[in-house]
């Protein structure tokens, strides 16, 4: 049987295909560089498996075309599920499994990497040094010892990032509905959204995407924290209303906001859009400013990562075959 993985990263592919070859060479797979949408999901037709990346549209219309088209199962190469209408999917009888962990140290680093960056300005360093520009004005950053990290999600990613934050000697600040003794343990402070964002010189989100956290960061949340503030958001782009966001850095606010993540990003991250005219005004009007870094939802990117995740989808599609239940399941099979 044929398994059709779909929005397969060229770097990615070799890891997948090696994957199922070394555990069930009778299911090779084809790999597919197109995402998930309603105008590729028939290209799944007789595919009883199939395999999406993070930015795939599981939604109702696409669920269906799989559906009538034979898929029984489908296996999300990634952690959040936000994407996929799990209810649809229970009503058409279609498994669902996601991979439920890997590396928090991928997203948690490249969360860190964004912070420096924004805080050092090493892009516009790096873009001055290539025109041969060795002037520091405007490179001023600032020390994060001392200065305080606010991590609204302290889960596996928000713990590993706190982990770092206490390497760098800052102050600990945490928000979630539970409380990670590990953090505690590193001398974070649980406190209330408004205080960790009012007194946090570092926020970074790593909360999961779902309707209590839809636009967590919304104007007055914008507000309350401080002028000078950096935000990170390695998570999902809902997390934040980028509109107000724009607003607040038009005002010259904040040092520094790293965002690898954007609420708009399905149909952009991911491709190369470079020739055509960017109908999104507010991502375009977010690439403007200096002190604003955009990543395309690369954190999870590492060999590590990847390696991981791909090696827990193989196992998700092993179980289903098996008729096994695990962790990963979101739909059983029914
Ligand atoms: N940018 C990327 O490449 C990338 C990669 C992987 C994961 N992510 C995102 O990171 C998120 C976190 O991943 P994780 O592995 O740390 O997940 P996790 O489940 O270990 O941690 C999530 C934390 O959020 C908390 N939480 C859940 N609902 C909450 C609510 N309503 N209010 C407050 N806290 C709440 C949980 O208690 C938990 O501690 C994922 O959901 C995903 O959206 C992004």
């Amino acid at each position: 049987m044929e398994i059709l993985a779909f929005g397969v990263q060229a770097d990615e592919k070799p890891l997948i295909e090696r994957a199922f070859r070394d555990h069930r060479a009778e299911h090779p797979v084809r790999c597919l560089d197109v995402f998930l949408t309603e105008d590729t999901a028939p290209i799944a037709a007789g595919h009883e498996i199939v395999s999406t990346s993070v930015n795939a549209d599981l939604g109702a219309a696409v669920l269906e075309i799989l559906a009538a088209g034979g898929t029984r199962m489908v296996a999300q190469r990634s952690t959040g599920f936000n994407n996929i209408d799990l209810k649809t999917a229970e009503r058409l009888g279609l498994t669902i499994a996601r991979v439920s962990s890997y590396s928090p140290y991928s997203v948690a680093e490249f969360a860190w990497a964004l912070a420096m960056a924004v805080n050092r300005r090493v892009v516009r360093a790096s873009n001055r040094t290539r025109d041969f520009d060795f002037r520091l004005d405007g490179l001023m950053g600032r020390d994060l010892h001392g200065r305080t990290a606010g991590v609204l999600g302290t889960g596996r990613i928000g713990e590993a990032f706190a982990r770092i934050a206490h390497g760098f000697g800052m102050r600990l600040l945490g928000w979630d509905v539970a409380e990670n003794a590990a953090c505690v343990g590193l001398g974070m402070e649980y406190v209330s959204k408004e205080r960790l964002l009012a007194e946090s010189d570092l926020v970074t989100l790593h909360v999961p995407l779902m309707p209590e956290t839809s636009r967590l960061i919304d104007a007055e949340a914008l507000r309350t924290m401080k002028d000078d503030a950096i935000l990170v958001n390695s998570s999902r782009g809902g997390l934040i209303d980028t509109a107000a966001l724009v607003t607040e850095l038009r005002a010259g606010r904040f040092t520094g906001v790293g965002l690898d993540v954007y609420e708009a990003e399905a149909g952009l991250f991911f491709l190369d859009r470079s020739l055509e005219a960017i109908a999104d005004d507010v991502l375009a009007r977010l690439v403007t400013f200096p002190n604003v870094l955009v990543t395309s939802h690369q954190a999870y990117y590492t060999q590590d990562a990847v390696g991981q995740i791909v090696e827990t989808t193989v196992g998700n599609v092993l179980d289903y075959l098996a008729g096994r239940r695990s962790e990963n399941v979101l739909v059983p099979r029914s």
